[in-house]
């Protein structure tokens, strides 16, 4: 238990506001999560988490039956008696690339009035450099402090993310706020970096880009490997093995996706700018990732001997449709972007994923208009002129490829866009087989 039990308030119960709420009270804190969506809200106060995050459904029923965790309607109800409240709103992409921060603005204007005198609001959500200060001048509280303390949680590791960081960031510009922030995460064992705001706020955008440029390394590193006869495994083994590289985050792919990369790698370009420098590194980053979509559909159209202009009358069949295995979520998925330009030239796709193989939420209904869901992986493989692995689910490598040869025909091409399947197993059993900088 805590040496301080805080009082804690939750904006927004989506997986960041969600885990963030749910692993205070499981460190001792009593939380209230409070979200708009009176639906949700319902769901959660009966104890059904709607998204997929391991291990997140068990600390959200074990700290509701201890009396530490609420979900409330509204921000001012999560925020009335709190000592410190988290902003946990979407942070969405705007038109010109910059990171919309009206759901942030609009929470800050709720709560304002009912924030207890001394209280600590903090920026949970990706901010913009500068937030902290936007914030503190919609609050209008100067007995009010505001803390930048940004996330570094993946989807499908949430929880684990949190309660095992590699560092807790906070940024304030008063130290006792900053301390009390930090007194919070005291029972994690782990480097609490205390800084000023915007450099807290810089610290995630920099790691999002970091992160989204090892991967664009690696795609181009694969590319040249196709073209020079190397093997890109063999040279992440090679490159990784240097602990100042790591061989983390280097699989290659059809290219980052997700709620995170595709837009925080935007907005610090767009950050950059406007505060005077052209980050063209960051750019080319992003242009790399666009560039390993198209090369993914070239592989495609190369396998059924077609010009990727039109597949009309091909028919692809796709193994995963998430943007990462682990997950159920579909935003800015490789796969859905990948097979929105396949239908675009005329293709038919059908595809398995194990997340859309039950009731499929609202979301992923419209998301998936056009696309012939299977209820088994095998399936995928009636006839269809090419195979495409989209998503890393594990289950994925387990499939019979003597039966997926006999379903698909023999001399079928498969397109393993995460470098999956053993290349020599695949042509074993009469397929064949084409991976991301593969030999
Ligand atoms: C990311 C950051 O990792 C996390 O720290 C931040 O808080 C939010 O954004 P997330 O978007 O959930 O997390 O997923 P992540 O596991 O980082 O993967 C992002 C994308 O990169 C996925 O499409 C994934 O498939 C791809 N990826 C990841 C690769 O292509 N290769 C890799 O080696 C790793």
């Amino acid at each position: 238990m805590p040496a301080t039990e805080f009082r804690l308030g939750v904006v927004g119960t989506g997986y960041v506001g969600l885990t963030t709420g749910a692993c205070f009270a499981h460190l001792g804190h009593h939380v209230v999560c409070g979200d708009i969506d009176q639906r949700k809200v319902d769901l959660l106060n009966d104890g059904h988490i709607p998204i997929v995050e391991d291990g997140l459904e068990q600390i959200v029923n074990e700290s509701r039956s201890l009396g530490r965790l609420d979900f409330v309607l509204g921000s001012q109800a999560a925020a009335a008696d709190a000592d410190i409240v988290f902003l946990c709103v979407p942070t969405p992409q705007g038109e010109d690339g910059s990171a919309d921060l009206s759901y942030i603005e609009q929470a800050a204007r709720e709560i304002a009035p009912v924030l207890k005198p001394g209280a600590v609001v903090v920026n949970k959500s990706t901010v913009p450099v500068g937030s902290t200060i936007a914030v503190e001048k919609v609050l209008q509280r100067d007995d009010v402090s505001v803390v930048s303390n940004p996330e570094f949680l993946r989807e499908g590791t949430a929880v684990n993310d949190f309660l095992m960081p590699d560092r807790v960031v906070v940024g304030a510009s008063n130290r006792a706020a900053a301390e009390k922030v930090a007194e919070l995460y005291a029972d994690i064992d782990t480097q609490i970096i205390i800084t000023d705001p915007s450099s807290a706020e810089t610290i995630k955008y920099a790691a999002n880009g970091f992160l989204a440029m090892k991967i664009s390394f690696v795609n181009a590193v694969a590319a040249m490997c196709e073209h020079v006869g190397a093997d890109v495994a063999a040279v992440v083994d090679g490159i990784g093995s240097d602990t100042r590289i790591g061989s983390r985050f280097l699989n290659p792919g059809p290219g980052w996706g997700g709620s995170c990369f595709p837009k925080d790698s935007r907005a610090l370009v767009k950050i950059a700018e406007d505060h005077g420098y052209n980050f063209s590194m960051m750019k080319g980053v992003i242009d790399v990732n666009d560039e390993q979509r198209k090369r993914m559909i070239d592989k495609i159209a190369k396998a059924v001997g077609r010009h990727q202009s039109d597949l009309s009358g091909v028919c692809v069949g796709g193994m995963g449709l998430t943007f990462k295995a682990g997950t159920d979520d579909l935003r800015e998925s490789p796969a859905m972007a990948i097979i929105a330009e396949l239908r675009k030239v005329g293709a038919e796709v059908k595809a398995f994923d194990p997340t859309t193989c039950g009731v499929l939420s609202p979301h992923q209904t419209s998301a998936l208009t056009g696309v012939e869901l299977t209820t088994n992986l095998i399936d995928i493989a009636d006839d269809v002129d090419v195979i495409c692995v989209f998503t890393e689910w594990p289950e994925f490598a387990k499939v019979d490829l003597d039966e997926l040869a006999n379903r698909a025909g023999k001399g079928t091409t498969i397109v393993d866009t995460r470098n999956l399947f053993d290349p020599d197993a695949v042509k074993n059993a009469g397929l064949r087989y084409d991976g991301v900088g593969r030999r």
